[in-house]
């Protein structure tokens, strides 16, 4: 159904990223910050204040009610978000869960029957397909730029480890390990630029940071897929000095290669035409959003919204290479991996 009215979202969780989407929300005409629900009062009032005076709460049930919640946006903490995800498509609710959508493949896949049964609009915020490089590099492949992509390579070090050992992204318990929290973001994108279907798993890591850290904080993700493509993910979260940030991508196809250098603002394409600069792009949260937002309103969108069964697919590779990484073996996938 097409919706006409502004459409109503609740942001759960006013944390660190809870400002990326109530930032892009605020650009887009077609949506309502109908309120902010955090489990701390403080935190969930000081949001509601900075988003202009929107209501706050810390009762999901009684906001999904009171405020007329068309859909909702979930950043709170990885493990919290099979239960808040079946809240709202009990109570009617669209939603884009921040990744991972879950911690398991079986509560990912829950979720993605629970929306669909409803015909809820469910996405996961896998924000760097989002980002101007990746569009860039994912145009470049499905163009024909470097012919069959053969291998893809993408690194993302970065110098910070979450300061805190009570923080919930170094409790297993909580964030599923690092190699499913953030390592879904480099599984994801590799596999939507070689648009293939990913077989197998090889997951290696380090604890940099302290022996004892719950959660690796360096790892070397190989992917291989059904065509006989491979791929490597490599990240880091403990580099030094803690400011540092590096990222650099490579594809190898039959007919090209497709290399983003670091420190260069543009995705530079070398294939059998010369070297050429591809263009840049909006914000990744707002492009995210308003992708989601024109699914949710019923419009076509620009048709790469990310859906549920994307989020499960990236969560079945985060759980392959925790799997890899618990006993050292290569994961052979027979589960559902979409694209
Ligand atoms: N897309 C991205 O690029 C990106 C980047 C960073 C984090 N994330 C994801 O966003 C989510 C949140 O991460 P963060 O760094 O903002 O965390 P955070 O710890 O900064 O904030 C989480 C907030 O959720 C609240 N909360 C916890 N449990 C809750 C519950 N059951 N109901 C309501 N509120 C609850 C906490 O009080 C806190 O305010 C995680 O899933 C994370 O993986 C995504």
């Amino acid at each position: 159904m097409i919706m006409t009215a502004p459409t109503r979202v609740i942001v759960i969780g006013s944390g660190f990223i809870a400002g990326e989407h109530l930032n892009a929300l605020h650009q887009l005409p077609d949506a309502e910050v109908a309120g902010i629900v955090d489990l701390d009062p403080g935190r969930a009032a000081a949001a509601a204040r900075a988003a202009g005076g929107v209501p706050w709460s810390v009762d999901l049930a009684a906001a999904i009610t009171e405020w007329s919640a068309d859909a909702a946006i979930v950043c709170t903490p990885n493990h919290t978000h099979p239960a808040i995800g079946r809240a709202l498509a009990e109570a009617g609710v669209h939603a884009l869960i921040e990744k991972p959508l879950a911690i398991t493949p079986s509560a990912a896949a829950e979720l993605v029957t629970l929306f669909e049964d409803r015909g809820l609009v469910l996405s996961a915020a896998h924000t760097h397909r989002y980002a101007p490089y990746a569009r860039a590099v994912r145009q470049a492949i499905t163009d024909g730029a470097v012919g069959r992509p053969l291998q893809a390579r993408i690194t993302l070090l970065g110098g910070w480890i979450w300061g805190d050992w009570r923080n919930w992204q170094i409790d297993r318990q909580r964030s599923g390990g690092h190699a499913l929290h953030n390592g879904v973001h480099l599984l994801d994108l590799v596999t939507w630029w070689l648009g293939d279907t990913p077989t197998h798993v090889h997951a290696y890591g380090r604890k940099r940071a302290a022996a004892d850290l719950e959660v690796h904080d360096y790892l070397m993700i190989t992917v291989g897929y059904a065509s006989g493509a491979s791929a490597v993910c490599e990240m880091s979260r403990a580099n030094q000095p803690r400011g540092i940030g590096y990222r650099e991508v490579f594809v190898q196809g039959d007919e090209g290669t497709l290399r983003l250098p670091w420190d260069n603002e543009g995705t530079l394409l070398w294939g059998h035409d010369g070297t050429k600069s591809l263009a840049g792009g909006p914000s990744p949260f707002l492009a995210q959003a308003r992708s989601w937002l024109a699914t949710v309103r019923g419009s076509a969108g620009d048709g790469e919204a990310v859906t549920g069964r994307t989020g499960l697919a990236a969560v079945v590779l985060g759980d392959a290479a925790e799997r890899s990484l618990a006993d050292g073996t290569m994961i052979t996938l027979t589960g559902e991996v979409a694209r």
